[in-house]
């Protein structure tokens, strides 16, 4: 299996809302690809408008597993209005809400991939909570305070199958270049002291952990 995006994947993911760059882009893809061999179900905390989301997919098309995306929906604190990540284009004016389910459903079905993807609209502690199967893979690009990115790995990061990827966005570990806090460092590092993780690499802010052990 290829470990680079099929053909025009890249370029969707570039012309998608979102703040990931193409290095990290190009090193979840690849983390994507290499876990969907186990054969299980990649899933995704932080959809966001599917910039990310789309490559996950496409791993998840090569290989014949579905991606899963978990997101409520109405923004990270830092997406709020009159925060520096605002979009006003992500604004429901009806109900003056955050809404980027609609530009995260365009955003799918441009790039042919709505097929191998299902996404869990709701809060990630909420369909943590009634999950109960392996995965091969854990992307966490969600809330950025402590409280969220804690519920994220403590609710997603057990159901990583042996061998399988628990991929972490915006680990910061100096103070000086986090625009959006320090809590995914706070993870990592916690994921590795559990003896559970080991890492693999680190591409930008985006770090691949690899399950190796029990006891997270
Ligand atoms: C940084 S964005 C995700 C970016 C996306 N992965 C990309 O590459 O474009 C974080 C997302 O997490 C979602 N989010 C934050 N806290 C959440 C929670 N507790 N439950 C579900 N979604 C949450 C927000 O709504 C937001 O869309």
């Amino acid at each position: 299996m290829s470990m680079a995006p099929g053909p025009g994947i890249l370029a969707a993911f570039e012309a998608a809302k979102g703040f990931m760059p193409v290095d990290e882009g190009l090193a979840l893809y690849a983390a994507a690809a290499g876990a969907a061999r186990l054969g299980l179900p990649l899933l995704e905390v932080g959809t966001y408008c599917g910039r990310s989301t789309i490559l996950l997919a496409d791993a998840a098309r090569a290989a014949g597993v579905t991606a899963l995306t978990v997101d409520h929906h109405r923004g990270s604190e830092e997406q709020q209005p009159g925060w520096d990540y605002h979009d006003p284009e992500t604004v429901d004016a009806e109900l003056g809400l955050m809404d980027t389910l609609p530009t995260f459903r365009r955003t799918l079905h441009r790039a042919g991939l709505e097929d191998h993807v299902v996404a869990l609209v709701g809060r990630s502690p909420q369909i943590a909570a009634l999950w109960n199967s392996p995965l091969s893979l854990v992307f966490v690009d969600g809330g950025h305070t402590d409280e969220h990115a804690t519920a994220d790995y403590e609710g997603w990061a057990p159901h990583v199958t042996d061998g399988g990827l628990l991929v972490i966005h915006d680990v910061f570990p100096d103070p000086v270049d986090e625009l959006t806090g320090q809590a995914p460092y706070r993870v990592y590092v916690r994921a590795l002291a559990s003896g559970a993780f080991t890492e693999v690499s680190a591409t930008g802010s985006l770090r691949v952990l690899r399950r190796t052990g029990a006891g997270i």
